[in-house]
Formats: C-alpha cells, structure tokens, sequence
C-alpha cells in the first residue's frame, strides 16, 4: 500500500505472521531518477520474502528499472490496478487492464529477462468482470501468480468485494490470491472460500492491526485465535513508533506514525480524544508519554 508498506510496517507484519509483502509501488521512470526515495522503498536484505512493485507504461522501461532492482526484492510484481486518476490517465496501473495485450507484454518480456518470480496485482476488470481473460492471458504470459483485488479499476473503492467472481477461474494453472475487504480473520476465511484460491491479502485491514496475520493463521490450523491485551497492543505500537523513528528519523517517524493511530487504538475508550492529541505530536518524549496515559486504565469497549 502506497503511504504504508515501508520497511518498519513490514517488519511488524512479519513479526506477526505475515508470510509475505511488498514494496510500496515504484514509477518505472524514478528508478533512474529519484534514486534516494526509490532505495527507501527498496527491502532490506533480512526481510523474509518482499516482492518489489512496479507500476509503468512502457514495457522496455518497465524491464529496465525491473533489472535494476530485482536483486533487492524476492519478486517482481507488476501492478495492473491502481485506479488513482494520475496514474491511470498516463495509462499506467489499473489502465492496463483496458490495454491487455500490453498488460501480457509487459509480463512476457520481465519473465524472459527477470531471474526473479514476476507477479500482478490487479482487479478484476476495468469496468466488467474479466477475470478469466486476464488470468489466462497472464498465465500464458509466464506470469507466476496473480492476485485480484476483486473490484473493478473504476469502482474505486465503491460497492463491496466480490471474492466469489474468482471461483468462476476453472483451470489454475499459477496461484491465485484473493484482496479487498478482509478486515478479520473471519472474512479472510470467508474469502477464500468463496473465492477457492490459494491465498488471501489483507491490506487496509493491517493498519495498526498487524496482528491480524498471526491471527488468521491461528483461526485455520487450530479454529480461534485471541485478541491481543490492552499492553501488548501499547507495546506492539510503540515498537512501531520506534521503527519508525529509526527508519525516517525522529519528528518524521512521529508525524507520519499519525495514519497507523486510529487502528492501534480502534475499540479503545477514550481513543477518539487520544487521536486528536497526537495529531499535534512531533518528538519521540512527547508521543510515548501520551502513548502510556492513554493505555493506562484502558479498556475495550
Ligand atoms: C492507501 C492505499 C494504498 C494502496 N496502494 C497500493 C499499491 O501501491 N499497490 C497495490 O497493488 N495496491 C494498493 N492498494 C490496494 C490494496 O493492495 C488492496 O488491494 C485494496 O485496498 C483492497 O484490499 P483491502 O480492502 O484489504 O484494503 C492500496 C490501497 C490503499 C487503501
């Protein structure tokens, strides 16, 4: 997720049962260009299993700035649903999927170059459901696994997902991987069987709430799973503050800490007031001690 899925947020999803990750997405052209901010983006060598996402028009652009990176990552993914306006009216993201042959280019070439996996991420179709023309062309593009945000490019993020359009894919010739909506470990559940695919993705439904991966796994292999206490959410966040300060220094890893507050804090007493107070919040002293008033003597509602 663009905004989130930088190195301290994928950290804490690995520590808490997320098997695997991305970047944030990276412009084909900034590789060459804005070099700082795309090796911030880049995985650190200890991460589990990162994939690099790439979004881009251009197939031979996109092959270039896929070989400079693949060593960093652990796959290539291609990102083919984006519907953010400035991205898709330069034809890139969610609009390849009104360019499909483009789309299976783009795959054909990085598969005949890449030493790494390629995947996508898209949806389901620009404005109908495609599912099966897309995922059998990328199959026969050499794609190594899919995953469907199961809403189309121009319902944004309208209406609900519908993981029940991937049951119609009958031969699943690469892994498919269900997204959108899956907000616990029961709709993760939900997802996948009604989608019948291999794997699900939870994205918004981590923000400060990373534990949700440990939990999903935990409700498959032994039927429930527990909430964390009041004290491991304070020290699960506070760890996550302090990546972030290491990651982006101290009043930056403060101020950007602000978007993960409202999940850390969700079901909490009081939480509505805390978030407003943190908002204004810019060094490390000021924000833990604000942290530990507020876990003190909280409970869930
Ligand atoms: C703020 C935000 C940023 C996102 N950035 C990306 C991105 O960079 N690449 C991508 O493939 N999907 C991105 N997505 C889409 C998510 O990966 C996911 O498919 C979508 O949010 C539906 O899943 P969810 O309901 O679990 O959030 C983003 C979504 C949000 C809300």
């Amino acid at each position: 997720m663009a905004g989130y899925t930088n190195l301290p947020f994928r950290r804490i999803a690995y520590d808490y049962g997320a098997c695997f990750a991305y970047t944030e997405m990276i412009a084909a052209q900034s590789v060459f260009k804005a070099r700082q901010k795309v090796s911030e983006m880049l995985p650190s060598p200890k991460e589990p299993f990162t994939g690099i996402q790439i979004y881009g028009f251009s197939p031979e652009y996109i092959l270039k700035a896929a070989e400079r990176l693949q060593t960093f990552g652990k796959f290539i993914d291609v990102n083919a649903g984006c519907p953010v306006k400035k991205v898709v009216k330069k034809g890139m993201g969610g609009a390849l999927l009104k360019d499909l042959d483009r789309l299976f280019e783009i795959v054909r070439i990085l598969k005949e170059n890449l030493s790494v996996p390629v995947t996508v991420k898209t949806r389901i179709g620009w404005e109908k459901n495609e599912v099966e023309r897309i995922y059998g062309g990328l199959v026969n593009s050499g794609v190594d696994m899919v995953v469907f945000h199961t809403r189309t490019v121009k319902q944004m993020f309208k209406g609900k997902a519908d993981w029940k359009v991937l049951s119609k894919i009958k031969d699943k010739a690469v892994p498919i991987l269900v997204s959108g909506d899956i907000f616990s470990p029961e709709d993760a559940l939900n997802a996948l069987e009604l989608s019948g695919t291999d794997g699900a993705l939870v994205a918004r439904g981590a923000v400060g709430n990373p534990w949700i991966f440990s939990q999903i796994r935990s409700l498959i292999d032994y039927g429930y799973y527990e909430e964390p206490s009041i004290n491991e959410r304070m020290e699960i966040m506070m760890k996550h503050l302090r990546e972030n300060i290491e990651f982006m220094g101290e009043r930056r890893g403060v101020i950007e800490f602000r978007k993960f507050v409202a999940g850390y804090t969700k079901n909490l007493k009081n939480s509505r007031e805390f978030r407003s107070l943190f908002m204004k919040v810019q060094d490390y002293e000021a924000a833990v001690n604000l942290v530990r008033d507020f876990f003190d003597g909280e409970v869930i509602l």
